[in-house]
């Protein structure tokens, strides 16, 4: 694979669809479908890896996900404990750092703890691998705004100088950089409260092949839509062109 040059992403977020489909398909039930996709989580890491992306976010789980079947819940939550005691080897190989985005306070306590525990110990790497966890934005604006008002109540905000990049600083994703390109999976054209803000500017890509199958191909193949956009961040086309901005 091409390694990166100037305007490669440095960001990138997947919705990682389509695991209940995969299973369908092959006439297996739901919850191999989730086992398949978490073994495709190590792929695409290694994947990133590859273009020295420097950021990687995974929908892992939605904060509208707990209304699925107990069942179904109970064991994306197994395959998750599972995840983050078997797969700190391969954090720890491509030096990348564990970082949870979502309310993870409402994750089951075992949960949590591995969570923790990855996350302090990968916490001095550079490269990142965000799992979004009980994550929605409109749950992180809500958090986010709890965050902000605390700190204009003792003082360390003030309401008039608010801006966006004060505002932000409140978001689960404070310590990250916007996503350059927001990856969907199983060919369903929809955001799902997935990073709303963040993606403010990020470029889109659809992809059809279900979240178990997406590959090395499935990866290239979205890479090289992102490199055929013209990013242009609210300016026109000839500004951008001829530098006059
Ligand atoms: C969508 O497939 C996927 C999810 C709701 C969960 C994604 C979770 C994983 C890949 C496993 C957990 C991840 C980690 C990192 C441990 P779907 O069930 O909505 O598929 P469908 O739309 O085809 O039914």
């Amino acid at each position: 694979m091409s390694k990166s040059h100037t305007s490669s992403p440095k960001h990138i977020a997947i919705i990682m669809d389509g695991n209940g489909r995969w299973a369908k398909k092959q006439n297996l039930p739901r919850i191999e479908g989730h086992r398949r996709g978490v073994k495709n989580v190590e792929l695409v890491v290694e994947l990133a890896s590859e273009i020295d992306l420097e950021y990687l976010t995974l929908y892992a789980f939605s904060s509208e996900n707990w209304k699925r079947p107990a069942e179904e819940v109970n064991a994306l939550m197994a395959l998750l404990k599972h995840f983050l005691k078997d797969k700190r080897k391969l954090l720890h190989k491509h030096e990348i750092r564990l970082r949870a985005i979502g309310r993870t306070s409402e994750l089951p306590r075992d949960v949590l703890k591995h969570l923790t525990k990855v996350e302090e110990e990968t916490s001095h790497y550079k490269r990142t691998l965000a799992l979004a966890l009980n994550y929605g934005s409109r749950l992180e604006v809500v958090d986010a705004v709890k965050s902000y008002v605390s700190q204009v109540q003792i003082g360390s905000e003030i309401p008039d100088d608010l801006t966006w990049e004060g505002f932000a600083r409140h978001l689960y994703t404070c310590d990250m950089p916007d996503p350059d390109m927001v990856i969907r999976t199983s060919g369903e054209t929809r955001l799902s409260n997935f990073l709303l803000l963040q993606a403010a500017y990020a470029e889109i890509h659809y992809s059809p092949v279900n979240w178990p199958d997406f590959g090395r191909e499935a990866f290239e193949t979205a890479l090289t839509d992102f490199h055929s956009r013209e990013r242009r961040f609210g300016l026109t086309g000839e500004q951008l062109k001829n530098g006059t901005h």
